[in-house]
């Protein structure tokens, strides 16, 4: 038997469902936002990923799926979505009216080669959105609620664990502080975090490794190194969460695993502590891709990590009982002559915006009445020959169980106002 690679999921029955449930929630929040969807390829050029998730990243480290393709280029499978899109966003240069947001959501599938766990998996699926064009804080507050507004109305709740990563020049100040903090206790942090000193000292405030050592907690706080600027913006921010009422918490561990951001960076984090989305702004992002400067924020879901939380809430059943493969008419056959009209019938009605079934697989008459049951068929069309041969046809309300002969031409009008 071939089994699927490891890592990997199907997704079926239940958890479909759910999965369905929460892509058009998601999806309905980013038009309710004036967001738009967005479609880049799973794989994209290696380097795409190496400059902008960042080379010393563990992502592009340990976790990327590279190959060559038969013509030895060099192509990555998307770890994360928001580069692709920042690469469309250039080479269509989408950027034209500068005067003007471009609001782009994308739900996609990404791929990183990590040690497959309950919520992490190889191959999963990110809903993101991505703000361009616009540096005002009211972005970053707009982008921050709409993840959070999607979460509640999912019925989960989550903290928005916030921090400033502040402007450059912050972070340079900042960077020198927490090397100089570092350095002389380096043979206590584990190996990953000496090579971070060396490469990407802050990532060593989000190692999963080290995250309880004293260490780190005691570490100097990005928050007290911002400049008057980045820590105006920050307050305004965090002043503008609080007039939309979401719950928020500055941390200042909060660094995120990829380097392109600064200033805002955030996590949505649920009641077990576990991470269901992050994201941030990443201003200088579009430029260093080879683009013009144009500011950015955005986040992206792990939509199995929500879908997780779902299943141990107790609106699991509820919301797959909602999204169950139900119809409104079953019609019923036997005989060829009757099959060859209920397939018609049922056309008519599906033209007709009237979800139905028949019988496809030559069931006798009473699997047919279970089956329709199965699907809360809420009325049954049952055709027999001596009545088609009238022009009439057979209809039974699944309900009340009261039965009426109708013309078979008028079938979907009837089926309509009854409905
Ligand atoms: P990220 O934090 O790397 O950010 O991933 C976003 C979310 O994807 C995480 O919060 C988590 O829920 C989910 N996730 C990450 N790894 C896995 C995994 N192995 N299995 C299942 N779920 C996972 C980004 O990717 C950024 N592109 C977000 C962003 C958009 N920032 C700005 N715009």
């Amino acid at each position: 038997m071939i089994t699927r690679p490891k890592g990997t999921y199907d997704i079926y029955g239940k958890d479909a469902l759910i999965f369905e449930y929460v892509n058009t929630v998601c999806e309905n929040f980013a038009h309710l936002y004036n967001y738009n969807l967005m479609r880049t390829p799973v794989f994209e050029s290696s380097e795409l990923f190496h400059r902008s998730v960042g080379e010393t990243s563990d992502i592009v480290t340990k976790e990327t799926y590279d190959f060559k393709d038969r013509s030895d280029r060099n192509l990555t499978l998307r770890p994360e979505g928001t580069a692709g899109v920042v690469r469309s966003v250039i080479e269509n240069k989408l950027y034209g009216n500068k005067n003007d947001a471009i609001k782009l959501f994308y739900n996609e599938t990404v791929y990183r080669y990590e040690r497959p766990q309950a919520g992490r998996n190889r191959e999963f699926t990110q809903f993101g959105i991505e703000c361009f064009n616009s540096f005002e804080t009211v972005s970053d507050t707009e982008v921050i609620s709409i993840g959070y507004q999607i979460l509640k109305s999912l019925g989960i709740d989550v903290t928005v664990h916030i921090n400033s990563l502040g402007d450059i020049e912050s972070r340079k100040n900042y960077t020198k502080t927490l090397v100089d903090y570092f350095t002389p206790r380096i043979g206590e942090l584990c190996e990953d975090c000496q090579n971070r000193l060396k490469t990407n000292p802050l990532r060593i405030l989000d190692c999963k490794y080290d995250k309880d050592n004293e260490i780190l907690k005691n570490a100097p706080k990005m928050t007290d190194y911002l400049n008057d600027a980045s820590k105006e913006r920050f307050n305004d921010i965090l002043k503008q969460l609080d007039i939309l009422d979401i719950d928020y918490e500055v941390d200042p561990n909060i660094v995120r695993g990829l380097d392109y951001y600064d200033h805002t960076v955030f996590e949505y984090i649920d009641e077990k502590g576990i991470t269901v989305g992050g994201g941030g702004r990443y201003n200088g992002l579009v430029e260093s891709l080879g683009g013009p400067s144009v500011p950015a924020v955005g986040f992206g879901f792990g939509l199995e990590r929500i879908v997780i939380d779902l299943k141990e809430s107790n609106t699991f059943d509820d919301i797959a009982d909602d999204y169950e493969g139900n119809v409104e008419v079953y019609v019923m056959s036997v005989s060829e002559e009757e099959k060859l009209h209920a397939l018609e019938i049922a056309q008519n009605l599906r033209l007709n915006g009237v979800s139905c079934e028949f019988n496809n697989c030559n069931l006798s008459l009473k699997s047919q009445f279970k089956i329709a049951d199965k699907l809360k068929a809420k009325q049954l069309i049952i055709l027999n020959n001596e009545d088609l041969q009238k022009g009439l046809v057979n209809v039974k309300d699944n309900a009340t169980k009261e039965e009426k002969k109708i013309d078979e031409s008028e079938i979907v009008e009837y089926i309509i106002g009854v409905l």
